[in-house]
């Protein structure tokens, strides 16, 4: 069995580890930056825990490097300078944001590396194992090494994404669409009912419902198909007087409602439900038309 090197054991590094080491993997050594972190790593997952990366990187086969975004590169060139990395080694990175080539250092030594990035949240380890089962791996990287990334993704009982490393900044500007934009127009409606003066609990307790109907609408039909509404039916009076009343009470938030409504026309024209009359209508209103 493959020895396995946790370098960063903080929220990713604990998770993976751990769920790996319930597989039968074997956690042969770890890093962490403080003497708080590596006593709890040292107790997860019984095995040395270093102080130094590059002592924790030498002995093992797989070397995850767990560390924030922004030192990933700067430690794996450290390991690299102090010879903690060979030939037949893989040396992967969990980073949505960077792809696998920011651990050139680690290639010069001989290692095939990868971006390995979990398509989940975790907040803390147990909440983490727990939602770890399905999560989606996005790995890109040097070919050799995604045998290994499926076996490891398998083994979580996660599936794999593979991806074009050019393409990694696209995934993940989606994902933050997908994640941060969604909480961001959910603030956007929290806000508007604010002005009513209905309470964020009460007013995200009213919508609910429609959210999480409309989730499971767009993962049975596509969002084309899912999407209903004014623009859909092209009601151009009610989005007029959204407009209207948004002018006069959150007329911050009116940008934002026009470029989303301007690209709602696009998804109702493909569904088939917008005629050209009402398409222009409401491109006009929304300032898509001059
Ligand atoms: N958390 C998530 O939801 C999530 C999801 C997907 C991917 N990721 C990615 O996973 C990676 C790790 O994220 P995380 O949330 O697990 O971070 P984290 O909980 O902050 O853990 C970071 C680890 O790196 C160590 N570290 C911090 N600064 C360091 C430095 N300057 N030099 C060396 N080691 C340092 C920390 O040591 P100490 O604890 O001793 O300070 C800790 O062990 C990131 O690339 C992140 O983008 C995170």
């Amino acid at each position: 069995m493959r020895k396995i090197a946790i370098i960063g054991a903080g929220n990713v590094g604990k998770v993976l580890g751990c769920a790996l080491k319930k597989k039968g993997y074997r956690i042969t050594s770890a890093f962490s930056r403080s003497e708080k972190s590596r006593e709890m790593a040292a107790n997860l997952f019984q095995c040395p825990v270093y102080s130094e990366p590059e002592k924790a990187a030498y002995e093992a086969d797989v070397v995850f490097l767990t560390t924030p975004d922004r030192v990933i590169e700067e430690v794996c060139v450290s390991i690299a300078l102090k010879k903690g990395f060979r030939k037949g080694q893989v040396v992967l990175h969990t980073s949505g944001a960077h792809s696998s080539t920011i651990l050139i250092s680690a290639r010069d030594m001989g290692a095939d590396v990868l971006s390995f990035h979990p398509l989940q949240t975790f907040p803390e380890l147990e909440a983490g194992l727990r939602s770890l089962p399905g999560t989606f791996f996005a790995v890109e990287g040097d070919e050799k090494a995604l045998p290994l990334a499926e076996e490891l993704v398998v083994a979580m009982e996660g599936k794999m994404l593979t991806i074009p490393t050019e393409m990694k900044p696209l995934y993940h500007a989606a994902a933050c669409v997908a994640c941060n934009y969604l909480v961001s127009l959910m603030d956007v409606a929290l806000r508007m009912y604010r002005v009513m003066e209905i309470s964020p609990e009460k007013a995200f307790e009213a919508l609910s419902p429609l959210i999480f109907s409309t989730m499971g609408n767009i993962k049975a039909l596509g969002p084309e198909k899912a999407l209903t509404g004014p623009v859909s039916r092209g009601d151009s009076s009610t989005i007029s007087s959204h407009i209207d009343i948004m002018r006069k009470l959150t007329p911050e938030l009116l940008p934002l409602y026009r470029s989303l409504g301007l690209y709602t026309v696009d998804l109702a024209l493909k569904k088939g439900t917008l005629d050209k009359e009402g398409e222009e209508k409401i491109k006009k209103l929304l300032g898509g038309l001059k």
